[in-house]
This record gives C-alpha cells, sequence and structure tokens, in this order.
C-alpha cells in the first residue's frame, strides 16, 4: 500500500519501536492516530513529528488506552467508530503495544501472566475484531510478533505463547479475510534496543552473541512490508533459518538452546 495521505493507527506509539514506526511513517505522508498511556509521552512524540502531508487538511493525533483493560479497548473502538462516523477514516491498524518479563515460570506471578497475555495476544485480538466494522477498504491490519512465537524459549514461555498465538492469528484472519480487501500482515522483529528489554537481557545477548537491532532498521523493516504487503516476515539471520529449523527439527534447536542454558539460568535468577 503507498502510505501517502493514509491515516495509520500505531497502538504502542511512545515505546521504542513505535516511536520510530511513527516518524517513519509520518516522513512517508501518513497521518496518524498515536496510541499510548501517558499524554504527555504522546504529546512530545506529536511535537517531534512532520506535519501531515501537504495536500490533506488532516493532522497527527493521539489517543489514550491501556489496552490491557476492557474499558480502554472499549473507550478506543468506540473512539474509531465515531471518527469513522465524523468521516474521517483509519486505513491501517498496527498492534504494536507489547510487554514481556524475562523470568521463568516459576519465578512470575500469576496476574503478570495474565498482563502480558492480554496485552500480547487479546488484545490485538479484539482491536482487529473492532476494526472489521470502521476499517476503510482496502485495509491493512499488521500485528507485530516477534522470533520467539517461532521459537520457544527459556525465560520467555508465556510471551512465547501470547506472539505465537497471534501469529497463527494474523494467519488465520488473513485467509478469513480474503475477499474481505483487508490484508492482515504479520512481521516477527528479533532482540532489539529498546527498553522491552532490561539490563539483564541485554547483558544476557550480548554473552550469547545474539545480534541486536535498532528500533530505525526494525521500523524500516515495518514499512517495507506495509509498502510491500508483506504476509508475513521474520527479521534477521540466522533467526529466520532458526524459526524454520524449528518447526521441522525442533530437537536440533533444543539441543543448540540446551548449550545456553547455564547462562539463560544464571541471567533470569540475577536481581535487577
Ligand atoms: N524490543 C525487542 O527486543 C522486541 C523483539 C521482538 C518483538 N518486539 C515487539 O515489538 C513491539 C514493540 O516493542 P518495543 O521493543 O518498542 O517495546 P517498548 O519500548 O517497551 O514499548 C512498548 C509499548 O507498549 C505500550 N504498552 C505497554 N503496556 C501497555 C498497555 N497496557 N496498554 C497500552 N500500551 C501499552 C507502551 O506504552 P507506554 O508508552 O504507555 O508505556 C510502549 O509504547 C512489541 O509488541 C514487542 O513484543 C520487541
Amino acid at each position: 500500500m503507498q502510505l501517502t495521505n493514509k491515516r495509520v493507527l500505531l497502538t504502542g506509539a511512545c515505546g521504542g519501536i513505535g516511536c520510530e514506526l511513527a516518524r517513519q511513517l509520518a516522513h512517508k505522508g501518513a497521518n496518524l492516530i498515536l496510541i499510548g498511556r501517558d499524554q504527555h509521552k504522546l504529546d512530545k512524540l506529536l511535537l517531534q513529528l512532520p506535519s501531515s502531508h501537504q495536500q490533506t487538511n488532516l493532522q497527527h493525533t493521539s489517543f489514550i488506552a491501556d489496552l490491557a483493560r476492557s474499558n480502554g479497548l472499549n473507550a478506543l473502538g468506540q473512539q474509531c467508530q465515531q471518527w469513522r462516523d465524523d468521516g474521517l477514516t483509519i486505513d491501517i491498524v498496527i498492534n504494536n503495544a507489547g510487554v514481556n518479563q524475562f523470568a521463568f515460570l516459576a519465578q512470575r506471578e500469576s496476574q503478570s501472566i495474565e498482563q502480558e497475555i492480554q496485552l500480547n495476544l487479546v488484545a490485538p485480538i479484539l482491536l482487529s475484531q473492532k476494526a472489521l466494522c470502521w476499517l476503510n477498504r482496502p485495509g491493512i491490519i499488521l500485528n507485530i510478533g516477534s522470533t520467539f512465537a517461532a521459537i520457544g524459549y527459556p525465560g520467555y514461555t508465556t510471551y512465547c505463547a501470547g506472539k505465537a498465538g497471534l501469529h497463527r492469528f494474523s494467519e488465520a484472519l488473513s485467509r478469513e479475510l480474503e475477499e474481505a480487501k483487508i490484508k492482515v500482515l504479520y512481521i516477527a522483529p528479533r532482540a532489539t534496543e529498546t527498553s522491552l528489554n532490561d539490563l539483564r537481557v541485554s547483558q544476557m545477548n550480548s554473552q550469547l552473541g545474539n545480534t541486536t537491532d535498532t528500533p530505525s532498521a526494525v521500523a524500516d523493516a515495518i514499512v517495507r512490508s506495509l509498502e510491500q504487503e508483506i504476509s508475513a516476515r521474520w527479521i534477521g539471520w540466522p533467526e529466520k533459518v532458526f524459526a524454520r529449523l524449528n518447526q521441522l527439527f525442533p530437537a536440533v534447536v533444543s539441543a543448540a538452546i540446551r548449550k545456553q542454558s547455564a547462562i539463560i539460568s544464571a541471567f533470569a535468577h540475577k536481581t535487577h
């Protein structure tokens, strides 16, 4: 899809990937609806964006919603319907908001597990369902997944579960909507330098020799996925290969991860 003058609703807009994605989309001439939980952060980001495309008199805007709560999701859905009724069309929805907590399952509180699944899986599903009422046709729903959707990794059990669910959801909805002029895309970044990863995770990645991308490189890949309407994409080698290998020969991947388990366990048990 050509992005100039398209209106994009972006969740997690004030996060590491979200901010960079907002900037790149605005430079392409897209109008943005930034979703976050902190009006101050949203206002700061709005000020940094190039103004909306010259040929339109539309402006970027923002909306506050806690997407892990049903009242936040419902309020956002109602606002989007209101915008639609007022003649303001939304062409693209990007489900980017996400959380994770690096810890073994035995260390986790059940409430934090529920919130993680709620934000990473339930919220994108419900927002996609709501978008069926107000998304312009042709339209795009793009879900931000993770390498960990394709590779179960120690310390990320519930994150892997949520993102794997999001991948299958994206695939199923894309097939369900084949005749509806709505494309459902999925893109899976690998480790990226944002505050999603605490210091322990950054140190662990560097000790394990895992490559980490910049938010700018990830945003660039997301923009290209939108422009080229790539249905599913994994960012980075060798993660891309490991993701495929894990489907065909999981024992090979288990053996590789086993060699890392002492380091993973040490960092999982390290206090912040
Ligand atoms: N960083 C990585 O290594 C990596 C790798 C693969 C995939 N990803 C995925 O990329 C996406 C963006 O992550 P990031 O790295 O940019 O993380 P980030 O910097 O931590 O940003 C996360 C964003 O999610 C929003 N968020 C958190 N809880 C929320 C809630 N309850 N309701 C609404 N919004 C909420 C945050 O909003 P506030 O500004 O209000 O806090 C923030 O904008 C996520 O889906 C993540 O799973 C990241």
